[in-house]
Parts: structure tokens; C-alpha cells; sequence
């Protein structure tokens, strides 16, 4: 637990990001195939974490920065697992590129810090609609600086839940999801699906093949605005890569969770 408040800092840079990625989703920009046709950076991704290592770097000396474009800037071998000790950035400069790339507003600035292997704060920030999503470690959850809380909806035919379609084409437990609940949203950025569960405006989020940077800050909005977070592979270190997520406000989390496991 850290004795400061830690939020402004995450907002400031956050904002100061946001300028830049504004920028681009009004203008033209040069898109960069990566894995696949569909996974893509564009300049602006680079640019923006680019700007977030060097902020963060020159502000806070001896803290270490995790981004999804460089995977470490650090001089050590990562590896697959969060180091345990010391202020850990984890950063997505743009989570929701391909939205970006495309024109739709659903996009978000995540930043997320980790001190001594605990996630103490977090910030998911939208530039195009001036939405800022913030939670501190015991602290509660705010959007735009108002008190945010998840939804009270206790049954699963009633639930909206975010997803992802498209990168696996045939999965099981998608279409199990699908039979179980309401209705299912695929929004195209993982830190703006928690926000919103963080925000009550759906009731769950479930998604897997994600990385720490799409959910890190995700996750603490989620659990501080009283939701409940399930993190797969589960364990004593932080993986980096192939993870699953299921968040959901506190109602719902058994039922789901249940549920997946019979999948
Ligand atoms: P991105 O926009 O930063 O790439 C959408 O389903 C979510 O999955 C987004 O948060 C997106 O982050 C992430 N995503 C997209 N392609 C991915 C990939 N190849 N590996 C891991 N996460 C990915
Ligand atoms: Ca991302």
C-alpha cells in the first residue's frame, strides 16, 4: 500500500496524452500491419507511449514502465511475469487501435500502477469524449471526479455483457456466454469494457488471448468501484500475456464464474 495518492499523477499524464492521441483521431494516419490484418499500430500508438515512457522515466527516476508497443524499455529481460518488487507502470498508449484507426470513439489511454506487485492505481481515459475513468487503492472509483459504483443487476437473462468476436473464430465459451445472458456488446477496447462495469453502464466483461496493459488499470476501476475481478492463469506472479478476464459487478460473479468453469 502506498502512503501517497497517486491519481492526480496518473490523470496528468493520461491527459497529456490524450493531446496527442486527439490529435490523430482527427487527422490521417499511417497504419503498420503487426500480427495480422486486423492487429495494428499506427503512428500514434508508438508516439504516445514513446511520450509516457519519457514522462514517466524523467518524473519518477527508479520506476520501471511496461507498455504494449516497446515491450520494455528497461535494459533487463522482462519475461513473462511482472518483476515483484518497485513502481511498475504498466501502460497501453491506445487500447482500442483499431477503433482509432477506423474513426470510432470507443478508445482509451490505459495507465496502471503497480507497486511491490500490488495494483494501487489506474486511470482509463477517453480524449475523444473527455472521459476519465480513475480509482485508487481503497479509495473508491470516480468518472470525471464523481463517485462511480457497478450495477446492481442479480440476474444473468438481464445482464449486458461486453465481449470480443473476431480473433477467435469458432470459441465454445463465447457461445455458451451468449446462451447465458441478455445481451453482449464487443466495444473493441478491453479498458473501456471495465470502466464501464466500473461505471454500472454493463454488468459484465469477459474476454481472453488479452494482455496486462489492455486490463491493468481495468481491473482496479472494476474492484474499487465494488465489482469482482477473476484473472486467469491464476498464481502467486502477474502474468504478462494470454490472460482471460471475467469482471462483473458483485451480484453477478458467482453465477458467471460457475458457469465458465463448466464451459
Ligand atoms: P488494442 O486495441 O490495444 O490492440 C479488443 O478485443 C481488445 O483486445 C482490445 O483491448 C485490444 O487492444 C486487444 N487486442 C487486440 N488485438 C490483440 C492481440 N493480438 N493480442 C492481445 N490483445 C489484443
Ligand atoms: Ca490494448
Amino acid at each position: 500500500m502506498s502512503s501517497r495518492r497517486w491519481v492526480p499523477e496518473l490523470e496528468i499524464l493520461a491527459r497529456e496524452a490524450g493531446e496527442i492521441v486527439l490529435k490523430g483521431f482527427k487527422g490521417a494516419k499511417k497504419i503498420s500491419q503487426k500480427s495480422s490484418a486486423m492487429d495494428i499500430v499506427t503512428e500514434y500508438d508508438t508516439e504516445v507511449e514513446a511520450f509516457l515512457r519519457k514522462t514517466i522515466e524523467m518524473r519518477f527516476p527508479g520506476h520501471r514502465v511496461l507498455g504494449e508497443e516497446e515491450e520494455y524499455l528497461s535494459h533487463e529481460a522482462m519475461g513473462s511475469i511482472l518483476p515483484e518488487r518497485g513502481f511498475v507502470w504498466v501502460v497501453d498508449p491506445i487500447d482500442g487501435t483499431l477503433n482509432f484507426a477506423y474513426g470510432i470513439p470507443l478508445l482509451a489511454i490505459s495507465i496502471a500502477l503497480y507497486l511491490d506487485s500490488e495494483l494501487i492505481a489506474g486511470v482509463v481515459y477517453n480524449p475523444v469524449i473527455d472521459e476519465m475513468f480513475s480509482a485508487e487503492q481503497g479509495q473508491g472509483a470516480t468518472c470525471n471526479g464523481v463517485p462511480i459504483k457497478v450495477s446492481a443487476v442479480n440476474e444473468l437473462e438481464k445482464a449486458l455483457v461486453a465481449i470480443s468476436v473476431g480473433r477467435r473464430k469458432q470459441d465454445s465459451k463465447l457461445f455458451k456466454l451468449a446462451d447465458l445472458v441478455g445481451g453482449m456488446r464487443a466495444l473493441g477496447s478491453a479498458a473501456t469494457a471495465l470502466a464501464y462495469v466500473a461505471a454500472g453502464r454493463i454488468d459484465g466483461y469477459w474476454e481472453r488471448d488479452l494482455n496486462l496493459w489492455d486490463i491493468a488499470a481495468g481491473l482496479l476501476l472494476v474492484k474499487e468501484a465494488g465489482g469482482k475481478v477473476a484473472l486467469w492463469p491464476e498464481g502467486q506472479h502477474i502474468q504478462i500475456r494470454d490472460l482471460e478476464i471475467l469482471g462483473t459487478n458483485s451480484q453477478l460473479f458467482s453465477e458467471i464464474s460457475s458457469e465458465r468453469v463448466k464451459l
